[in-house]
């Protein structure tokens, strides 16, 4: 029974996943300084100061804004099942698997819940949700803004007209877009905004920042039934993360370090400097890409999700032996598809700490060797071409916009 095991040695990886992207050096630094007890008044203002960050970054004066101890999963789980009692009708708009995991917890809430759907690719029709939600009581209208599954950005403006006519709360997923993509919750009037720590904001998995606008509070406040799950009940986690910082369970202390440090460098970068840093880049990697001949799943470039480009697999590619070419070779992760695009699609992932040019010319470097030893025909070089070629486009653009 006596089997060793030896010291903990993960390899480094370039993470150009949808998630998890890697982590700049600080935000490891930050994880690795002393513990100290989760009612310790040096961590209080340690925590006072991750919802200033929080709130800056969400841009939002919400008082209820605070990271859940949970992946992003438990965002949704938060948002979904505060805002809905059984009996009460939402509606989600389903354009991926990210968005339907939102439907089926809305759906463990209350029997009432409406799909509106796209096809992958595609966003939601806000106008569908319109026509879905007229002559009913509408309390909560759902969306991803990034639907990872697919690369599909949706706009949030014309959800809250819709929402505002329902006379419904507004629940954004921005798990896949908070620090990449423009996003001001108190400007656009989102309701109940949640994220995730190890997308564009780069900290490590593991937390689920949270704002809700007082209008959704008062909602809480007047639920006749309690919160299906205790651990994500937020008008007794916000005690916690409240004024009165009452103990409610004991958070991951490294993980709010981290995220802490994640969310100063994002605010250093300065938000409008990294919405543009990660367009940049997802435009020089699409230039490349279609220099190379592939094709790529969401047809209309302003439907593109900045974070997550989907890429087709070209016929007779094998999805799984690219992928595991490019970790074994060049320690390059990147992602399949899920459901209805499982073994069509790559997911090549720009987050945060990994949306930068050095990565997008070794991503594309690598693919086409890949691709070229797989027996795709590549013209040698054309990818990297096109994307410096992409980037001199974006460097002009700026000095003339200046
Ligand atoms: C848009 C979106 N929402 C929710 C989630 C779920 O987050 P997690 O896997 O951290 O629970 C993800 C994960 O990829 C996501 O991309």
């Amino acid at each position: 029974m006596t089997q060793h095991v030896g010291e903990l040695n993960p390899p480094t990886r370039l993470m150009l996943t949808p998630g998890p992207s890697s982590i700049d050096a600080r935000v490891y630094r930050a994880m690795a300084t002393p513990l100290v007890g989760h009612l310790d008044p040096w961590f209080k203002t340690c925590m006072d100061e991750t919802q200033i960050l929080l709130r800056q970054i969400f841009q939002t004066e919400n008082r209820l804004t605070m990271p859940l101890s949970a992946s992003g999963s438990g965002g949704i789980e938060a948002s979904v099942l505060n805002a809905l009692e059984e009996g009460d009708e939402a509606i989600i708009a389903v354009n991926g698997v990210f968005s339907d995991r939102m439907f089926e917890i809305a759906s463990r809430a209350t029997s009432k819940v409406t799909k509106v759907e796209a096809p992958y690719g595609l966003p939601v029709d806000a106008e569908d949700v319109r026509r879905a939600g007229q002559g009913k009581k509408i309390k909560l209208i759902g969306l991803a803004q990034g639907e990872t599954s697919s690369g599909v950005v949706t706009k949030i403006d014309a959800y809250r007209k819709v929402a505002d006519e329902l006379g419904a709360l507004l629940v954004v997923d921005t798990v896949a877009s908070l620090g990449a993509v423009p996003l001001h919750v108190d400007r656009e009037r989102i309701d109940i905004c949640f994220s995730g720590s190890q997308k564009a904001i780069s900290a490590p998995p593991g937390m689920s920042p949270i704002t809700v606008s007082p209008t959704a509070e008062e909602v809480f406040r007047k639920r006749k039934t309690k919160v299906q799950s205790w651990y994500f009940d937020l008008t007794t986690a916000m005690n916690y993360w409240g004024k009165e910082r009452l103990y409610h369970h004991t958070p991951p202390i490294s993980l709010i370090y981290a995220l802490r440090e994640a969310m100063r460098i994002v605010l250093e970068d300065g938000l409008e400097a990294r919405w543009e840093r990660h367009r940049v880049n997802q435009l020089a990697l699409i230039a490349g890409v279609e220099a190379m001949g592939l094709g790529l799943l969401v047809k209309n470039p302003a439907d593109r999700l900045p974070t997550v480009t989907a890429v087709m697999i070209p016929s007779g590619i094998d999805d799984v032996k690219v992928r595991n070419q490019l970790l074994d070779e060049f320690n390059i992760e990147i992602a399949g598809g899920f459901g209805p695009v499982k073994g069509k699609i790559w997911r090549v992932g720009l987050m945060g700490h990994c949306s930068q040019k050095p990565n997008v010319l070794l991503f594309l470097a690598a693919i086409e060797k890949v691709l070229s030893d797989q027996g795709f025909r590549v013209p040698a070089g054309a990818g990297v071409g096109a994307a410096i070629q992409s980037y001199a486009h974006a460097e002009t653009a700026t000095a003339v916009s200046r």
